[in-house]
């Protein structure tokens, strides 16, 4: 059988299509099965490798199988005779008689093709999985994904692939994902991708479809005692605390209100940008819609406005991809204890490091470790080495997540909507502008999605403790320690 082979192998090489067309399957298909192994056992999870492996490896390997009948093709031209014929001249006759089953070496042919059925078939289902994994999104477009990709490894759901939420279900979602993401490898080849990449992302598959395959909407919310610290730029670094307890749960009130399939709302924004509200519309018990319009805001009859359903993603539009402000960043290793804060002033000279110069991911760590260390020798020049070292390690961390230049992407490009902090969040539907026929505005009073149990208080629970008579925010503290009580 070893010498059919040989001589079979020799007969496709006749012309040097032919003999390219061998070399390139024979060589492609060995080297993919040792490097799928290699894989397998964990040798490397590179991204680079698995494009090589995934992608290269079975296009050469289809290049090669289209060679082979095009070269046989030219040598029956050059040789002017028919296959059988051909066939006859190279093998003996005990080879290429036809049995009961066909030839000997008509058996060979037909074991060898499926062979490479099946290596194609497997081949292409690992290359389908290998594409919908995160190292190849995040990582085969290295300096596109990164922003994205660096912060996603670092979000709650660092292991769940970005397809789960970036392309849901469906032939549908496949195809035009696939589509979309062969104009988004145009774009990269060619560098024509704007930098950094646009947010809201309009073509993200509405949450039915991703979100709420894990988080069904039916499930029960605790409210949640959220306690947010603030540091002081003095000497002590003095913790100042906001403590809120969120009303989540919402079948009727509160904040997961929004996720009950009963309640609606769909708006339009200026620019598409769900920045600043155009008008906001409420379904109402009956199916009629109520409409809330921004006062303060003109409709521009030449524009496109594109009617949004509110979903997941409009208050949580950085599940994922979390980027900080400088201040907020610094204020978390703080309060975990990745920065002493018995380093004098180190809230105000950390964030001085990280905003202080204009960004270039290549200068920033030597600059920001020199900053530190030369203000700490001038000035403190008892501090602890120890410590300074840690609070550099910590601050470059931040750094290297939230700056990418080659991107344009710093602490600013894509803010949290969660809140009112960053965006006005909440607050973009939640004012006094937005006017429904009535007059009556979208509700905004302080406590309807948080108790206030201190507001940036040196005592975590400020407005617990008994309030002095002559405190001038007297009514205020009893307002919101009632309220708390009451809210239970
Ligand atoms: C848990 C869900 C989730 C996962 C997993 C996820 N993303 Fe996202 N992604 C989002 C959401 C939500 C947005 C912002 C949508 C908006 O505001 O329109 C987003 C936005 C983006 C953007 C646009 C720029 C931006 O930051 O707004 C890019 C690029 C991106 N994701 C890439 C990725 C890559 C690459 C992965 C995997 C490494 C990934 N995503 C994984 C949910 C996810
Ligand atoms: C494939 C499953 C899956 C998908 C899809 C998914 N999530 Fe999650 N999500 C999780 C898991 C698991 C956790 C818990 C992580 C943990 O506890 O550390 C989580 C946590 C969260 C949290 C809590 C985060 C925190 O800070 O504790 C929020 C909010 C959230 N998801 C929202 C979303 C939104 C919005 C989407 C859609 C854009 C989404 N998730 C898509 C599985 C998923
Ligand atoms: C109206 C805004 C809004 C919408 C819409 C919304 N959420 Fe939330 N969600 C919040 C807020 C605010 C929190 C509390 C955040 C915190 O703990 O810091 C929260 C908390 C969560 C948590 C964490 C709960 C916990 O106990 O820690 C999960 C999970 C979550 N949301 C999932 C979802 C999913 C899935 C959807 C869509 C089906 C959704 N949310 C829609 C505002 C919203
Ligand atoms: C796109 C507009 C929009 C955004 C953004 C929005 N809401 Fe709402 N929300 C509404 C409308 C409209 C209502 C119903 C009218 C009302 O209650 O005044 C509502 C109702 C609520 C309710 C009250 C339910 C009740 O009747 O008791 C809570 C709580 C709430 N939203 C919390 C939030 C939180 C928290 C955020 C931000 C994380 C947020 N919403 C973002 C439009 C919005
Ligand atoms: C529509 C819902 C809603 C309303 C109304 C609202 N808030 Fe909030 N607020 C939130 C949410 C959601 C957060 C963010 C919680 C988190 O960090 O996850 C927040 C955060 C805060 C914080 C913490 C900020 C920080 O990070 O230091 C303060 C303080 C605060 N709210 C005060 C107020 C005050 C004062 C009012 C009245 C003017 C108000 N809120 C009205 C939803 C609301």
């Amino acid at each position: 059988m070893r010498r059919i082979y040989l001589n079979l192998l020799r007969t496709l090489s006749l012309h040097w299509l032919g003999k390219t067309g061998v070399v390139l399957t024979t060589s492609s298909f060995f080297t993919f099965l040792i490097l799928e192994i290699l894989s397998f056992a964990g040798v490397y999870t590179n991204a680079y490798m698995g494009l090589i492996t995934y992608l290269l490896f079975p296009t050469i390997f289809f290049i090669g199988l289209i060679f082979i009948p095009l070269g046989w093709l030219k040598s029956l031209k050059i040789t002017g005779k028919t296959s059988s014929e051909l066939i006859f001249k190279q093998f003996d006759k005990t080879e290429a008689q036809p049995k009961l089953f066909g030839s000997k070496v008509f058996l060979l042919l037909l074991g060898l093709t499926a062979i490479n059925v099946v290596f194609m078939l497997g081949a292409s289902t690992r290359t389908l999985h290998f594409m919908e994994s995160a190292e190849f999104c995040g990582t085969a477009c290295h300096d596109v994904m990164s922003p994205e990709y660096i912060a996603y490894k670092d979000s709650p759901h660092a292991n769940i692939q970005c397809v789960e939420c970036h392309v849901g279900d469906g032939v549908g979602a496949l195809i035009e994902t696939k589509m979309s993401g062969a104009r988004m490898m145009f774009k990269a080849i060619t560098n024509t991708y704007s930098k950094p990449i646009p947010t809201p992302v309009h073509n993200l598959r509405p949450a039915k479809a991703t979100c709420e395959k894990c988080h069904w909407p039916e499930k029960k919310y605790n409210t949640r005692l959220k306690q947010i610290v603030h540091y002081k730029n003095d000497e002590n670094n003095t913790p100042l605390y906001t403590t809120l307890n969120l009303k989540i749960d919402g079948k009727n009130s509160g904040i997961h209100w929004h996720i009950n399939p009963e309640n609606k709302i769909k708006f339009v924004s200026k620019n598409n940008d769900r920045d600043i509200m155009i008008w906001v519309d409420q379904l109402q018990d009956d199916g009629s819609w109520t409409r809330y319009e921004n006062k303060k805001e003109d409709i521009n009859p030449e524009f496109d406005y594109h009617i949004r359903e509110m979903d997941c993603v409009d208050c949580h539009n950085r599940v994922a991809h979390i980027f900080e402000s400088p201040e907020k960043s610094i204020e978390k290793l703080l309060s975990n204890g990745k920065i002493s804060s018995t380093l004098p002033f180190i809230k105000k000279e950390a964030v001085d490091a990280i905003t202080g110069f204009t960004h270039d991911n290549s200068l920033g760590f030597t600059q920001i470790e020199n900053q530190l260390q030369s203000y700490y020798n001038e000035n403190h020049p008892n501090f602890s080495e120890q410590e300074l070292d840690q609070a550099i390690t910590g601050i470059q961390k931040v750094y290297s997540k939230n700056i990418h230049s080659q991107m344009n992407v710093n602490w600013n490009t894509y803010p949290n909507h969660l809140g009112h902090q960053e965006t006005d969040g909440c607050f973009r539907c939640h004012n006094n502008n937005m006017i429904n026929k009535n007059g009556e505005h979208i509700r905004s009073d302080c406590t309807m999605c948080h108790s206030i149990l201190a507001g940036n208080s040196e005592k975590p629970f400020q407005y617990l403790y008994p309030v002095k008579e002559n405190n001038p925010e007297k009514d205020m503290h009893e307002f919101l320690r009632d309220e708390f009580i009451s809210s239970f």
